[in-house]
C-alpha cells in the first residue's frame, strides 16, 4: 500500500478480526472481519469510504500481525499490540484511568506508572504507523482518548503534516483533570494538533482552562497561542501555571501555522458528532425491517408501550438508574407489566476490566430481581440481552419502541439517541434523554432528565408513556430536523474545513 492524503488514526479499526473455523483438512480458514463496536466507527465509516484514505488502528486481537488490506472500500493499516500492551495500554491506562477520569470519576480511576509507560510506547507505535501511511503534506486525523500523545509525536516526526484530533468522550473540569499525574504530558501531546475537536462547548472550555492553568498559554475564544518550540521542557516547567514567554500572534497563520519564533495557533472547539441519518432512515423504510419491528412487538406479547434501552454495558450509561426508576414505577403501580415492557440491550464491553465485571453482576442482579418481583407468566418486565446486534436488528428495535431511554450519567455524545430519532420517519416515538449526554445540547425537544434524580426520571418516563400523539409528533419533528441538518457528513466536513482551511473540500474530501 502507498501513502495517502487523508489518514485516520483510532485505537480500534472499523473491523475486528475473528478467527474463522478450521477447514475440514485442518488448514486455517480465511480471516473473518466483523464491524467493531462503538460510536466512533459508526461516525467515521462514511467519510473513509468516500475519501479513499487509510485507517490506522488495532485489529481487536493481541499478538497478531496483519498486512495492510482493503475492506469494503476502506484501506486498513493494522497496528500490532502484544497481550501485555493490551492489558496495560488499553484495559489499564485507557479504560481504567482515562475513561473513568474523563467521565466525572463515576468509577474511581487507577493511577499506575507502568500502565502510563505502556500508553506512551503504544502511542509512539500508532504515530509511526500514521507517519508511514501519510503522503507529503497529508491530513492526519487522530481520534479519542486512547491516542492523546499521537498529535505531538506526529508533529515531531513529520512537520509537513496537518494534524487534527477529535476527542469522542467528555473532557473533564479542571478539578478532576488535575488528579492525573501525567496531566501536563497529555495536554502537551494534544497541543501537537492544529485543531482539537470536542463534543460540547463545555468540553472545549474545560480543555482551554486546563491549558491556561498548567501552561499559562493565552487563549482567546477557541484559539490557543502555543509558543513554537514548546518542546518537552514545557512539561517540566512548574507544576501549575508556568507563564508562556512566546511572542504573540506575529507571523502565525490561522491554522496549521508553523512560523519559527512566533506562536502557533491551535484551535480547540466543539464539533458535535453525528450519524449517517439518511442511511438509518433508508433502512427503517425497508419493508422487511418494518415487518421485523412488528414481529418484535408481537413476540413480546404486543405490549401497549414498548420501552427500549441500548447501551454498551458501561457504568457511564446509567443502566442501573433506569432499572431502579422502572422498578419503582411498577411497585407504585404507576405502570404495569401488562401494559409496559422494557427491552434492554447491553452489549458486552471491556469485559476484562474489573469495574466492568462488577457492573455486569450488579445489572444482572437488578434485572433478575425486578423480573422476579414483577414479571408474570405471560409478561416479562425487562427483556434483557447481553449481546451486540446487527444494525438492521437495531433499526427494527428502534422502530418498535414507543419510548427510548437514554439515562447516561456522563456521555460524550450518545449516538443511540440520534439513531432513534433518525429511524422514526413515522414521526412517532418519545426520547427520554439525560442532560449529561452531549446529545442534550442539540436534542432539546427530548424529555430531558437528570438520571441521578430518580423521582424526576420516574415522572419523565410516565410522561413519555402517556404523551398524546400530537405532542409526540411535534417533538419528533423538531428532533429529526436537528439530526438531519447536522449529520455525520456535516460533522466531518466542518472539522476538516477548520483543519485545512478549505483545502479538504477542494480535494474532494466531503
Ligand atoms: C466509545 C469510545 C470509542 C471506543 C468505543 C468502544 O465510543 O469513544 O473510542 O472504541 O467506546 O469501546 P472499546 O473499548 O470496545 O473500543
Amino acid at each position: 500500500m502507498g501513502t495517502f492524503s487523508l489518514v485516520v488514526v483510532s485505537n480500534r479499526l472499523p473491523v475486528d478480526h475473528e478467527d474463522g473455523p478450521e477447514n475440514a483438512d485442518g488448514t486455517a480458514a480465511p480471516d473473518v472481519w466483523r464491524t467493531s463496536p462503538g460510536g466512533l466507527v459508526t461516525a467515521l465509516e462514511p467519510l473513509m469510504r468516500s475519501s479513499g484514505g487509510a485507517w490506522v488502528g488495532w485489529p481487536g486481537v493481541a499478538d497478531r500481525s496483519f498486512e495492510p488490506f482493503q475492506n469494503d472500500g476502506i484501506n486498513i493499516v493494522p497496528v500490532r499490540l502484544s497481550a501485555a500492551e493490551l492489558e496495560e495500554y488499553y484495559e489499564g491506562f485507557s479504560n481504567d484511568t482515562l475513561w473513568p477520569l474523563y467521565h466525572d470519576v463515576i468509577a474511581a480511576p487507577a493511577f499506575h506508572r507502568e500502565t502510563w509507560e505502556a500508553y506512551v510506547t503504544v502511542n509512539r507505535r500508532f504515530a509511526a504507523a500514521a507517519a508511514a501511511s501519510a503522503a507529503l503534506g497529508a491530513t492526519v486525523w487522530v481520534h479519542d482518548y486512547q491516542l492523546q500523545l499521537v498529535p505531538r509525536m506526529l508533529r515531531e516526526a513529520r512537520p509537513d503534516l496537518v494534524i487534527g484530533f477529535f476527542n469522542h468522550i467528555p473532557f473533564p473540569p479542571y478539578g478532576i483533570y488535575a488528579q492525573l499525574p501525567w496531566r501536563k504530558q497529555i495536554l502537551h501531546g494534544l497541543l501537537g494538533a492544529d485543531v482539537i475537536g470536542f463534543q460540547r462547548v463545555a468540553d472545549a472550555g474545560n480543555f482551554s482552562r486546563a491549558v491556561r492553568r498548567l501552561f499559562g498559554y493565552p487563549t482567546r475564544g477557541v484559539v490557543i497561542d502555543v509558543p513554537n518550540g514548546d518542546d518537552a521542557s514545557s512539561i517540566e516547567a512548574g507544576s501549575t501555571g508556568a507563564r508562556s514567554t512566546g511572542a504573540r500572534g506575529a507571523g502565525a497563520r490561522s491554522t496549521g501555522a508553523r512560523s519559527a519564533g512566533a506562536t502557533r495557533r491551535v484551535i480547540a472547539k466543539h464539533f458535535p458528532i453525528s450519524i449517517d441519518a439518511a442511511a438509518y432512515e433508508e433502512m427503517a423504510r425497508r419493508p422487511e425491517i418494518q415487518a421485523r419491528a412488528r414481529q418484535i412487538r408481537e413476540d413480546l406479547g404486543s405490549p401497549k408501550t414498548l420501552m427500549l434501552g441500548v447501551d454498551r454495558l458501561d457504568y457511564t450509561k446509567g443502566i442501573g438508574h433506569r432499572i431502579k426508576a422502572f422498578g419503582e414505577l411498577l411497585a407504585e403501580k404507576r405502570l404495569s407489566v401488562e401494559d409496559v415492557t422494557l427491552v434492554q440491550v447491553a452489549s458486552p464491553s471491556r469485559e476484562r476490566v474489573e469495574t466492568y465485571k462488577v457492573l455486569r453482576d450488579e445489572i444482572e442482579l437488578a434485572v433478575g430481581r425486578l423480573n422476579g418481583d414483577f414479571s408474570t407468566i405471560s409478561h416479562t418486565a425487562i427483556s434483557y440481552h447481553h449481546h451486540g446486534y446487527p444494525r438492521e436488528e437495531m433499526v427494527a428495535l428502534y422502530l418498535a419502541a414507543d419510548v427510548m431511554l437514554v439515562t447516561a450519567l456522563r456521555d460524550g455524545m450518545n449516538l443511540v439517541a440520534k439513531e432513534y430519532v433518525a429511524v422514526r420517519f413515522d414521526g412517532d416515538g418519545v426520547l427520554v434523554l439525560s442532560e449529561f449526554a452531549g446529545a442534550a445540547d442539540e436534542l432539546k425537544q427530548a424529555i430531558l432528565i437528570n438520571p441521578h434524580d430518580i423521582e424526576g426520571t420516574k415522572d419523565a418516563i410516565e410522561r413519555a408513556v402517556v404523551m398524546p400523539k400530537r405532542e409526540r409528533t411535534r417533538r419528533m419533528r423538531a428532533l429529526r430536523k436537528k439530526v438531519s441538518e447536522n449529520d455525520v457528513a456535516a460533522w466531518s466536513a466542518s472539522f476538516l474545513r477548520t483543519l485545512t482551511g478549505g483545502a479538504a473540500v477542494q480535494a474532494g474530501i466531503p
